[in-house]
């Protein structure tokens, strides 16, 4: 059988810096693991208009539809700022998650112990959380007609609509439904079903969706709000939570922001199931393209290596693995080792980009 293929996007600033230390853990799981992935690179964002006067060209595109799995490093920078809209760097990334259709938008929350006293909650509080928030991406609020400002009477009104298909509903909630089968079999939907019929639907259709599809999978329904209430409360009470585009938006940037640096967090957008049935798959680095500090080896390349890690977990089932590379990140920032942007006010000589994935490659040497 044909190895698995990654579509590696580097993009500009420091994406291809923290790609660099990605590329050196997927050739350490090839070298060491017996595992490979056939691997090509393309131009996304700034360099590729550079190259191709746009930020995605068609070839590419074509290619990120044909790979099991795409990863990201950052778009954009102060170069491209004046571009016109159509050819920002952002744009590419825009058609690729539209084009692949990603729906279903995986946040984790992760806190690792080092770092625990980084977050402005009491440290028992995030020690060891290990959450994900899966939003729906492509429908809701955000895309509901009608919408615009309109003139009523003497006054103007604006006008979003709130609008979910039971199809919409549907698929994110099987999205979380696997994602919990692969964690620990868990998961809470959150709505406003007492204020919103979209939100009475959506607990209606993840209800069905469970019943149907995923009895085995522990489900629990929970206003938004109150689940908002809860997070800040006690957040290790969640496994997997799943919610609508608004609320996944204020829910996944809060319990992201409950564990510290922009360097440590990752993501992946899923779409439908593909023929060999792993997810269209698309995984990046929540931060940019950090062009203050590009070109400098001081980025911090966890963000990106944890996105390779849930690639690992989610679109190639190898979930040991995964827990492998997360473990490796676990134990170099226990041993201190810290890039610049996680030193705390007290200082310290902070590692360099590749000093940090070297250190991650001989936690991996240590785990065999
Ligand atoms: P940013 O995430 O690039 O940087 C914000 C701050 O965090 C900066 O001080 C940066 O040095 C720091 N930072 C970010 N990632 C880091 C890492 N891995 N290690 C250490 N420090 C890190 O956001 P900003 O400055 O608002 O945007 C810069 C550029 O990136 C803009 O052109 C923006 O459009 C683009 N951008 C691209 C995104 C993407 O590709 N998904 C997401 C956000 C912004
Ligand atoms: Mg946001």
């Amino acid at each position: 059988m044909a190895n698995p293929s990654i579509l590696i996007l580097a993009g500009d600033g420091i994406g291809p810096e923290v790609m660099a230390e990605v590329k050196k853990i997927i050739g350490w799981m090839g070298d060491k693991r017996g595992i490979h992935f056939d691997v090509s690179e393309d131009l996304v964002g700034g360099c590729a208009y550079d190259a191709h006067g746009t930020p995605l060209t068609d070839a590419t595109m074509a290619r990120a539809q044909a790979a099991d799995a795409v990863l990201l490093g950052a778009v954009g920078g102060p170069k491209y700022d004046k571009l016109d809209f159509s050819v920002k760097p952002e744009r590419g990334l825009l058609r690729l998650r539209k084009e692949m259709d990603l729906y279903s938008n995986l946040r984790p929350a992760q806190c690792f112990d080092a770092l625990a006293d980084f977050s402005s909650l009491k440290r028992e509080v995030v020690a060891g959380l290990d959450i994900v928030i899966v939003r729906e991406l492509t429908s809701g609020v955000y895309f509901g007609e009608p919408r615009g400002i309109f003139k009523e009477g003497n006054e103007r009104v604006g006008i979003n609509t709130q609008r979910y298909t039971e199809s919409e509903i549907a698929r994110v909630a099987r999205s979380a439904f696997e994602l919990a089968r692969k964690r620990n079999n868990k998961v809470c939907s959150m709505e406003k079903a007492n204020v919103m019929e979209s939100g009475i639907l959506w607990r209606d259709v993840v209800t069905e969706v469970h019943d149907r599809e995923y009895p085995d999978v522990e489900l629990s329904h929970m206003y938004a709000d109150a689940g908002a209430m809860q997070l800040c409360r006690w957040p290790k009470q969640f496994d997997v939570i799943v919610t609508d585009n608004l609320f996944g938006d204020l829910l996944s940037d809060a319990a992201a922001m409950l564990t510290g640096s922009l360097g440590m967090l990752p993501s992946a957008s899923l779409g439908a199931p593909m023929a060999n049935g792993r997810p269209k798959a698309l995984y990046e680095p929540v931060h940019g393209s950090a062009p203050d500090i590009a070109g400098q080896g001081k980025a911090n390349p966890i963000a990106c290596i944890l996105s390779f890690a849930m690639a690992l977990r989610y679109s190639f089932d190898l979930g040991e693995e995964a827990t492998r590379v997360e473990k490796a990140v676990e134990k170099v920032l226990a041993d201190g080792v810290r890039t610049a942007d996680l030193m705390g006010p007290e200082g310290g000589s902070p590692v360099s980009t590749g000093q940090m994935g070297d250190a991650i490659i001989s936690a991996l040497d240590a785990s065999l």
